[in-house]
């Protein structure tokens, strides 16, 4: 197959359905090979079925691609070892790694239990780490033998991270966390011949059916501005080689529109060249504020 992506082999995490299935096939059909990895988890995270990543591996396969199966659990360290190892086993190297897999168990704050916390947290935080960790631990060594990667890492972020999002405290706080990763993995990796970007996507899939309800009819226009598919040919870019000058970015993506997100910025600021006294910081940080641009509102509020 002939694409942006030729010859290149990619891991995609989470591919057996929702965004993560479209970024695998348009991947397969710009010309990449293609790790499916899915665990087969229920919205909220309960691994119940292994097949959908097999069903993914025959639809490229029946257009023509070259793809394999892996049912690793992401944020388990070793079994995103083998994960990293399938793809360089399988098709003699790694260029690609979409970090995607992940799930949610939304609640107030308030309400939310540990086990939930630590839950969202790991399959979003340490599941991007894990696979990202070994990655990282391959192109080092591809670039010490003198083999410098021409190699990408697309993260996915989410605007929950990034603008906040009301009664997804967990999700939120693991989405910025990738967003906070991906800068450091850039700069990090830059060495080796790797780019590190992240995506915030919006999308009608499981995940987000109650959120975007009212746009789950055909639009009129044919257009279906929340199809995941529309989500994955930013994904094949980033993991071309025509993306090289790109790092360290987050990228939103809805329908046909593309938003580069500008993230935390150093604003107004005084300095009083010695500590503050307590009674003097309330005069000091009102007058800031009224210098700083207002932050944008927190998604649900
Ligand atoms: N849909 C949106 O609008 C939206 C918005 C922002 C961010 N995101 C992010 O995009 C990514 C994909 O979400 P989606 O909407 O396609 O959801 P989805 O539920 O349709 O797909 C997620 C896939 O990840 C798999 N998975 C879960 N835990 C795993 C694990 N530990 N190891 C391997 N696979 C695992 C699931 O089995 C599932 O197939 C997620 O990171 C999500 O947070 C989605």
């Amino acid at each position: 197959m002939t694409g942006i992506c030729k010859g290149r082999v990619a891991i995609v995490t989470g591919a057996g359905r929702g965004l993560g299935r479209e970024h695998a096939l348009e991947l397969a059909r710009q010309g990449a090979k293609v790790v499916v990895n899915d665990l087969g988890t229920s919205l909220d995270g309960i691994v119940e079925a292994s097949g959908p990543a097999h069903d993914v591996v025959d639809l490229i396969r029946s257009m023509g691609g070259e793809a394999v199966a892996n049912g690793a659990d992401v944020a388990d360290f070793e079994q995103a070892r083998g994960l990293v190892r399938q793809a360089v086993d399988t098709f003699g190297g790694l260029d690609i790694l979409v970090n995607n897999a992940g799930f949610v168990r939304d609640r107030m704050l308030v309400n939310t239990s540990e086990e939930e916390w630590d839950a969202v947290i790991r399959v979003h935080l340490k599941g991007h780490f894990a696979p990202l960790r070994h990655a990282a631990e391959y192109w080092r060594a591809e670039a010490k033998a003198g083999r410098t990667p021409d190699a990408r890492v697309i993260n996915t972020s989410s605007g929950a991270g990034l603008q906040g999002s009301v009664g997804q405290a967990s999700y939120s706080a693991a989405k910025a966390g990738i967003a906070g990763l991906t800068l450091v993995a850039a700069h990090e990796l830059a060495r080796y011949g790797v780019t590190v970007n992240a995506i915030a996507p919006s999308a009608r899939t499981r995940m987000t059916e109650g959120a975007f309800a009212e746009a789950m009819a055909a639009p009129e226009s044919g257009f279906d501005a929340m199809d995941p598919a529309n989500v994955s040919p930013v994904v094949a870019w980033l993991a071309s080689p025509g993306s090289r000058e790109v790092t360290g970015r987050v990228i939103e993506i809805e329908g046909g529109r593309i938003c580069i997100e500008e993230g935390w910025n150093h604003g107004p600021a005084q300095d009083a060249g010695r500590r503050w006294e307590a009674a003097a910081v309330g005069e000091a940080v009102t007058a800031l504020l009224q210098k700083a641009a207002a932050p944008e509102p927190v998604y649900g509020a």
